[in-house]
């Protein structure tokens, strides 16, 4: 209840509750799945679709496990646990890199392609940047394969994510790719049986395309 005169404090939308280093909250390797196993299979069945055979993939906030179907190249994970992605069977390469102390990504342009973020996108707290910099890197034309649940570990999720319903965060992280200068940005709840999934999408521009579109 705000008092009559008062004006309400709106949050920081990309505030936390636990502000302090993520090197912190992540020194502690948790060897645990976030989805349930239909929900991981709808994943995988998204990657088949849209990842192309053999394409180099980036997996950005990695852990122990990517989700990822056969078929695809090799595999680059990003995440802030090095025991957790040494115990990835499907990470050929991986880096401890903190995005929301540099948003900036340890890869030359266009060297992916193909790019997964999965159930943590809404740990960043500068997102369009990050977003920015996954297109730089990978290859005109190539997909980025955004995808979250309903869960999240709280007091790691920006404020606006928190106040979101699913719907919202489907706007959100779409708004995210359009801001970010992604093409052919689509947003879809997945069939999945068990834990609710939503996929937010794009392609990195492809000139020789007229932009991607
Ligand atoms: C809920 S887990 C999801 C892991 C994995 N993508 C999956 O599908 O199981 C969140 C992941 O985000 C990564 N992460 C969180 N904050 C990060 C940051 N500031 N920079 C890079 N990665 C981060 C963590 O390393 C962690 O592996």
């Amino acid at each position: 209840m705000v008092a009559p005169g008062t004006v309400p404090r709106v949050r920081d939308p990309f505030s936390r509750m636990d502000p302090s280093d993520d090197a912190l909250f992540y020194s502690v390797a948790r060897k645990v799945v976030h989805l349930e196993p239909g929900a991981i299979e709808a994943l995988r069945g998204v990657y088949a679709e849209r990842f192309p055979p053999g394409a180099t993939v980036l997996d950005l906030m990695s852990s122990w496990r990517s989700h990822l179907p056969d078929g695809l190249g090799r595999v680059v994970g990003l995440g802030m646990n090095a025991e957790e992605m040494a115990a990835n069977p499907r990470l050929d390469d991986w880096v401890v890199h903190d995005l929301n102390r540099d948003p900036r990504l340890p890869f030359p342009d266009g060297s992916f392609g193909a790019a997964a973020c999965a159930v943590s996108v809404q740990y960043l707290t500068r997102p369009v940047d990050v977003f920015a910099d996954v297109r730089r890197v990978l290859a005109p034309g190539a997909p980025f394969v955004v995808s979250f649940s309903n869960r999240c570990f709280p007091t790691k999720a920006i404020a606006a994510w928190l106040t979101a319903d699913d719907d919202e965060h489907r706007q959100i992280v779409r708004a995210y790719l359009e801001r970010s200068g992604f093409a052919a940005v689509a947003d879809e709840r997945v069939v999945s049986p068990d834990d609710p999934l939503f996929v937010v999408s794009g392609r990195a521009a492809d000139p020789a395309r007229g932009g991607g579109r």
